[in-house]
């Protein structure tokens, strides 16, 4: 067979890896607790749920799954709001439950990684109700960041830092002796209090919390918002006001500050101590991927999430400019790359594609919003995501996209659950559109997600027709898409492969790479594109012949065999 690298002109973006650690090229599959599977009828999922689910995730031919926080929790952000970190929201069930569902994890050959939250804790948490007890200038209140209010009677924010939720980032309390207070300063919903990183008592509770679950056989963690950990000294006012909100761009004196680092070097020399190559990634939204290849050093977190893929718009150049860009920085600290399109936080891409300016997202999608082209969407969304399952280091699939699945675009507003919703007085949507529990079976009740038909957010109707017994074993649905490009990757190494760009082929609306053997090229334009001969399809997300790659379609080649 002709190499397919020596046959078109290309330009090396990245060399191959080869085989390495498992997470270096893993397909992680993103599991969000309270909507995969409920198993005890009530309306949300829990462990059980996702455990009898496991076999399709094999089935899928993923090699992980990341498991969204499923700690006892108040629940005011869904579960990032964590109030124990050693047990398990009794709704989601118990930590036997949690054992059982690492053992059949470990028998069906699925790794897990699990979530810690280690900005802030619940307002629940034992620590946040010492230290509201126990007053200003406590032990208790040096684990959390309380400062004084401005202002002759304090009665103003220390600073002028808002939540990333909306509304200001600090609340006053009140003190034990009922007088106003202090303030606690938290970068999400107030019932997320942010934890003082320069505190060693806080250091030493997490590296004891990382043992309690790396002892228990988790194979690593995703950690939340992991470029927010540590402030800038004396908490400095923000310059702009949105310095901190765009969620592109996170700038600003709580944002990517260097003490984060020196918690990730510790946390490394906790996780080398185990057998088993146990992995973590970390969830920093920083813009610049240089900026973001210091979380991956060989001494630091093993991969971080690539939003700069993520937000690149459906603009063949911006994707380009992206992957090279994230491949290049990555491989100057000898890390792997991450790809994703799609998770808990941000619009499905089967939506997001759909819309009049593909691929931008921002504070939801709501009835009386401009509604996405779905079909559109899908057809992209499938090009998207067999281009990503392409490309070498690992990917992260978030429930549903393997289904195809849309946001929900016209949730009733009284549904809502998200603190976006009601921090920003309604006017921005928030995520539970993306967060709707997954359809399993067409004709049951809420379309098998549960026994009884309980739902905690109701699902579109279209989530019959893409539930998951109406795609499973059906040719061309974008369950079996997934499957098949799945086999393929692993099958042909792509994980480990290489990039090169295929020169001639790459213009304004194609990207056209060789990985290895495989030459793939995605045609974001509204007319077919011609492709040299000598070449068979090995995959497409439309039907396509040999000659060309239809619209908003993505194509896998190899070399046709000679006659
Ligand atoms: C990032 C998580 O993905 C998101 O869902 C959560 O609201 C914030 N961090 C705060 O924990």
């Amino acid at each position: 067979m002709t190499s397919t690298s020596t046959a078109l002109s290309t330009t090396l973006v990245h060399p191959a890896t080869g085989d390495g650690p498992w997470w270096r090229d893993a397909v992680v599959y993103q599991v969000y607790p309270r909507s995969f599977a409920d198993s005890d009828g009530d309306g949300m999922g829990d462990l059980p749920g996702i455990t009898a689910h496991l076999p399709h995730l094999a089935a899928l031919g993923v090699d992980a799954v990341w498991i969204s926080p499923f700690y006892p929790s108040p629940q005011h952000d869904a579960g990032y709001d964590v109030a124990d970190y050693c047990d398990i929201e009794p709704t989601f069930g118990t930590l036997d439950d949690a054992d059982t569902l690492l053992a059949e994890a470990k028998r069906l050959g699925l790794r897990v990684l699990v979530d810690l939250v280690p900005n802030h804790t619940s307002w629940d948490h034992a620590w946040f109700r010492a230290a509201l007890a126990a007053g200003p200038g406590s032990p208790e209140r040096a684990r959390y960041i309380f400062r004084e209010g401005k202002g002759p009677d304090g009665g103003e924010p220390p600073n002028n830092w808002l939540s990333t939720f909306g509304g200001t980032a600090w609340t006053r309390v009140t003190e034990p002796d009922g007088t106003p207070g202090q303030w606690y300063l938290h970068l999400f919903d107030d019932s997320q209090p942010d934890l003082d990183w320069t505190n060693p008592e806080v250091h030493a509770e997490f590296a004891a919390i990382l043992r309690f679950w790396l002892d228990r056989g988790v194979d690593g963690f995703r950690i939340d918002v992991a470029h927010g950990m540590v402030k800038a000294d004396g908490l400095p006012d923000t310059v702009t006001v949105h310095e901190n909100l765009d969620p592109t761009h996170h700038l600003g004196p709580m944002w990517d500050q260097e003490g984060v680092h020196e918690i990730y070097r510790e946390w490394r020399r906790i996780l080398n101590g185990y057998d088993g190559e146990r992995a973590m990634v970390a969830e920093a939204w920083v813009a610049d991927p240089r900026r973001m290849a210091r979380y991956v050093r060989p001494d630091e977190v093993h991969q971080s999430f690539n939003f700069g893929f993520l937000t690149a718009l459906w603009d063949a150049n911006a994707q380009r400019t992206a992957i090279t860009d994230s491949l290049l920085a990555m491989d100057d600290v000898g890390a792997t790359t991450t790809w994703v399109l799609s998770n808990h936080d941000v619009v499905r891409h089967a939506s997001r594609l759909g819309l009049a300016v593909p691929g931008t997202f921002g504070p939801g999608i709501g009835a009386d919003d401009p509604q996405p082209d779905q079909a559109l969407g899908l057809r992209r969304a499938r090009a998207a995501s067999l281009m990503m399952l392409a490309l070498p280091g690992s990917a992260y699939v978030y429930q549903g996209e393997e289904l195809g699945l849309p946001e929900h675009t016209t949730l009733d507003d009284d549904e809502r659950q998200d603190p976006v919703w009601e921090r920003t007085g309604h006017t921005q949507k928030g995520r539970d559109g993306c967060r709707v529990p997954l359809p399993w079976s067409a004709d049951a009740p809420a379309y098998g997600f549960s026994p009884t038909g309980a739902s905690w957010l109701t699902q579109p109707e279209v989530f019959g027709e893409l539930a998951a017994d109406r795609q499973v074993g059906v040719p061309g649905s974008t369950f079996e898409l997934y499957r098949e490009a799945l086999a393929l990757r692993r099958e042909l190494g792509l994980g480990g492969g290489s990039l090169a760009w295929a020169d001639d082929l790459c213009d304004d609306t194609t990207l056209a790479f060789v990985n290895g053997d495989v030459l793939v090229v995605t045609n974001l334009g509204s007319a077919p594109m011609a492709v040299p001969g000598g070449f068979e399809v090995l995959a497409s997300s439309v039907d396509a012949s040999a000659a060309e790659v239809p619209a908003e379609a993505t194509v896998w080649f190899r070399p046709a065999a000679r006659a």
